[in-house]
């Protein structure tokens, strides 16, 4: 067994209003008030950061945002700062989702600078990588992560990292119910473990967590825990009901 901490973290996407958002927060206290040795974490949308941080203040649970811009002020419409998700209570920030590289153009480039801005800020970065699946199939699935993760880190040196959190989410994975094996997924973290080791020594690649992310459901996370270099997950869909989650939290 690692001495790493399990973090089970909830990506809430573009899912529920703000009064949604704060019931299901509610909730979620409750169920796992009793919930020890594990860390866990809810990333709602950017508008229910502040009354759901009110509402997980002294509690089990985190809260993280699912994005941040790197500058810290400035004319940049529509975008938010690092110290600005501070001081909505956040303490984690999900950076790079396999989403955001789709749909909005984020690059490693910009991955790295947002992981600086976080860490600079004292938020915990949850910096997600992952291949597609025609990327699998073609058998570079190693090659890509290991550019992510080059690219991604490029710069840092290790005593920025140690708060560092990987969540290696397969895109062929996310919202299909396809679940990687737990042996594809145990493959795919032991060899990111390995980058780490390579770029940054023993030390951080021993407490480095790594979360797997694509249909985590309750009936699954168990078996996916029990991999030696699983060390947490991060959740979509099976995040939005309160019951749901607090059974992944409860994994054990
Ligand atoms: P699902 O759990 O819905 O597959 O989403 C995974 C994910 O993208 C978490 O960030």
């Amino acid at each position: 067994m690692s001495n790493r901490t399990p973090l089970l973290a909830g990506n809430w996407k573009m899912y529920k209003t703000t009064p949604e958002a704060v019931e299901t927060a509610q909730r979620l206290v409750e169920l796992v008030a009793d919930s020890a040795g594990v860390d866990i974490m809810i990333a709602p949308v950017f508008t229910a950061l502040d009354p759901v941080s009110r509402v997980v203040r002294n509690s089990r649970v985190a809260l993280g945002a699912q994005n941040l811009y790197w500058e810290k002020e400035g004319a940049y419409t529509g975008e938010i700062s690092a110290d600005m998700l501070v001081s909505a209570g956040c303490q984690y920030v999900i950076i790079g989702h396999s989403e955001r590289r789709q749909y909005f153009g984020e690059t490693d480039e910009t991955v790295n600078k947002k992981i600086s801005a976080a860490i600079t800020a004292n938020l915990i970065p949850v910096f997600c990588i992952g291949e597609t699946e025609s990327e699998r199939e073609s058998g570079n699935t190693f090659s890509v992560l290991d550019k992510q993760v080059k690219d991604g880190l490029e710069g840092k040196v290790v005593d920025d990292l140690g708060s560092l959190v990987i969540a290696y989410e397969p895109v062929w994975a996310i919202g299909t119910g396809k679940t990687a094996t737990s042996d594809q997924a145990q493959e795919a973290h032991k060899y990111i473990r390995s980058l780490i080791e390579g770029l940054f020594g023993t030390t951080l690649a021993e407490s480095v967590r790594i979360l797997y992310g694509g249909s985590v459901k309750p009936a699954n996370v168990s078996e996916l825990m029990a991999m030696p270099d699983i060390d947490g997950a991060l959740v979509g869909g099976a995040s939005l009901d309160a019951d749901s989650f607090s059974k992944i939290v409860k994994f054990k």
